[in-house]
């Protein structure tokens, strides 16, 4: 796994640290002011504000737009830009603990995923969320690499379901990616080629591992019902 964000053709990724300090609203939209505002804990809403933060700087450096002036789809799921409308830009988000990262894409479907190293799941739990193949590679690596083992591959599988905007409704049993290299073994129908899809993994931060899936040439289709 490499230390370095990757380099893809029309994508864009940004990745910042969280820390204590309270990220700058200025440019967030009334409603994700709102958000902010209604978290529980001052963690979750400095890492909210600070993606939605910078996924605005990031699309209106790439668009030569004022990041205020930006407007987003209301009704949660995937984030999409309405204004300006950009008919192949899609777009991905993804926070933490101590971090928060964003992925733009001209020409494909994006999506990223990070999470902390030091995050622990439960074995049981784990395997809920795998697909069978994937539960029997993580059981098969040695019994101290599983937990960061599960945390590289379950980043992918974020970063896949994201990609396609389904998220957690996807189905996680019903694909199997691996990590180191990062790629498919299968992929769901509504997915469409395995070939077209691509799959990185890196490390932000020493604590942090992130993943993005990408395909490309397929923005502004309709994928298919899962
Ligand atoms: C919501 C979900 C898309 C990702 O959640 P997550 O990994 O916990 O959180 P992340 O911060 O990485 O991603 C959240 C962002 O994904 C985006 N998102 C939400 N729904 C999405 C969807 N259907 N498709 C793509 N992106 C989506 C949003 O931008 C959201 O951030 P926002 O609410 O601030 O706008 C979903 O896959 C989920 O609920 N996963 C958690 C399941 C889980 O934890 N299981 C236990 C495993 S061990």
């Amino acid at each position: 796994m490499t230390m370095t964000e990757p380099t893809l053709p029309g994508v864009h990724v940004r990745v910042l640290p969280v820390d204590e300090t309270e990220a700058d609203q200025s440019a967030l939209s009334p409603d994700e002011r709102q958000r902010a505002a209604r978290f529980a804990f001052a963690a979750d809403r400095r890492q909210y504000v600070t993606a939605h933060g910078m996924a605005r700087s990031l699309i209106a450096e790439l668009l030569g737009a004022d990041p205020a002036g930006l407007r987003f789809a209301a009704g949660g799921g995937k984030p999409r830009l309405i204004e300006p409308a950009v008919a192949d830009l899609d777009l991905s988000l993804s926070h933490a603990a101590g971090i928060a990262a964003c992925a733009v894409s001209f020409g494909g479907l994006i999506g990223i995923d990070v999470e902390p190293l030091a995050r622990r799941v439960a074995p049981r739990v784990a395997r809920r969320f795998l697909a069978t193949d994937e539960a029997a590679w993580l059981e098969a690596r040695p019994p101290e690499c599983r937990p960061e083992d599960f945390l590289a591959l379950w980043t992918l599988k974020e970063a896949f379901a994201k990609a396609l905007g389904l998220g957690i409704q996807v189905g996680f049993g019903r694909f199997s990616l691996r990590p180191d290299p990062p790629r498919a073994i299968h992929l769901p129908r509504e997915a469409g080629a395995a070939r077209a899809w691509r799959f990185a993994q890196w490390r932000p931060t020493p604590l942090h591992v992130a993943a993005l899936a990408w395909r490309d040439g397929l923005c502004g289709e309709r994928l298919g019902k899962v």
